[in-house]
């Protein structure tokens, strides 16, 4: 279906192609029933453009992602690219993504279904109607800071060095995402980093509270060492509303945050860049699970946290919001209903189970979509 919606789809390697096809279902259900088309390219990453291109992103797929309104991505990454050279790693792909995109702020957010409490392994009472919401920065910290690299040092001992690097600017830009986020939600911001032994952290926790002193003192904010919050998520993670964190902390703490819901398999992620002159975002959704070899190409991996990347991609870049609902309401229906991967099973109940694969997964998901409207 023609459309000014332009969407680049990037399902990678692992599980990302399965999972993505899932999408593809509801894709098609929102053409036909919502009238709600896109313009698709399909393009490689990782390790599938590695093979193909002898690099983990090509530059034709990089100037289409600049092109698109949006990204919707898989996973990427396998033991089939374990001894690649470290530049042309698949995971370098994502990287160059991320960093020509300047897609700054990663929202993770982290929430229970209801249906699925039982599958937490922390107690129900601890993780009932848990909701919030994880901003990383994306596009700095160790990830990218310079100097990095290897080499043998003046005693002959071979070294590796990472650089953590924070501008003020960088800092200011993601918290100013989590203060506007918190506005929505229920207005408050725990800023982590660790104050106590890095100077980024010191840096993070001043621009932090000289922002919200300029322009965002109706938000409550308080924070947190990250190691502390690790702790903290694990006692009393419904104390946090939204969480706003470096890069490093925050890929360590959004993993943590996505088994309080019981599985890696459920979480979405959207990364968004600074608004052009029109309002328009550069953008990439993303499951936070990763390509998952060891059950790739079985038809076991659950669809779910794709399915809500591209609920996501509906809210964040199109502005339908009606729609991210539908999609957001039609998984809901379908874990209430005892539908499983097998990624939900562990600890889980088994009266009322379904036990089921990838596309019966996205099958009752389109089904109960068409129920719904
Ligand atoms: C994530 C992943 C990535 C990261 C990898 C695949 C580069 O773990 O999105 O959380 O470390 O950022
Ligand atoms: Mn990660």
């Amino acid at each position: 279906m023609a459309s000014n919606r332009n969407l680049l789809m990037l399902p990678g390697d692992g599980i990302g192609p399965e999972v993505m096809n899932e999408v593809r279902k509801i894709i098609a259900w929102m053409g036909k029933k919502r009238a709600v088309g896109f313009d698709i390219k399909e393009d490689l990453v990782g390790g599938a453009a590695l093979d193909k291109h002898g690099v983990p992103l090509s530059d034709d797929a990089m100037k289409a992602a600049l092109e698109a309104d949006a990204v919707l991505f898989g996973s990427v990454g396998g033991p089939k690219w374990d001894t690649a050279d470290f530049s042309k790693k698949p995971e370098r792909g994502l990287l160059r993504l991320r960093k020509e995109m300047d897609l700054f702020a990663n929202l993770r957010p982290a929430k229970v279904f209801d249906a699925l409490v039982d599958a937490s392994s922390l107690k129900p009472e601890i993780v009932k109607g848990l909701d919030l919401m994880i901003i990383r920065e994306l596009t700095s910290g160790v990830y990218f800071g310079e100097p990095r690299g290897r080499h043998t040092n003046a005693r002959g001992e071979v070294e590796a060095f990472d650089t953590q690097r924070y501008t003020a600017p960088e800092i200011r830009r993601v918290c100013a995402v989590a203060f506007e986020l918190a506005r929505k939600r229920k207005n408050k911001v725990l800023s982590a980093e660790k104050a106590n032994v890095m100077y980024t952290g010191v840096l993070w926790r001043e621009e932090a509270t000289k922002l919200h002193k300029e322009s965002y003192s109706d938000v409550a904010l308080s924070h947190m060492y990250a190691d502390a919050l690790a702790m903290q998520l694990l006692r009393s993670p419904k104390d946090f509303d939204v969480i706003v964190t470096d890069n490093l902390f925050g890929d360590i703490l959004s993993d943590e945050a996505s088994m309080l819901t019981g599985s890696l398999g459920l979480l979405p992620s959207a990364s968004l860049g600074a608004p052009d002159a029109t309002g328009r975002r550069k953008a990439l959704y993303e499951p936070i699970h990763g390509s998952a070899p060891d059950i790739a190409g079985k038809g076991l991996a659950n669809p779910i946290a794709q399915t809500l990347s591209y609920g996501m991609m509906l809210r964040y870049s199109f502005d339908l919001g009606n729609e991210a609902d539908l999609v957001e309401k039609a998984v809901e229906n379908v874990l209430a209903a005892g539908y499983r991967t097998g990624d939900l099973l562990v600890g889980g109940k088994t009266d009322g189970i379904k036990k089921v694969g990838t596309q019966e997964m996205g099958d009752a998901i389109v089904k109960e979509l068409d129920r719904l409207v």
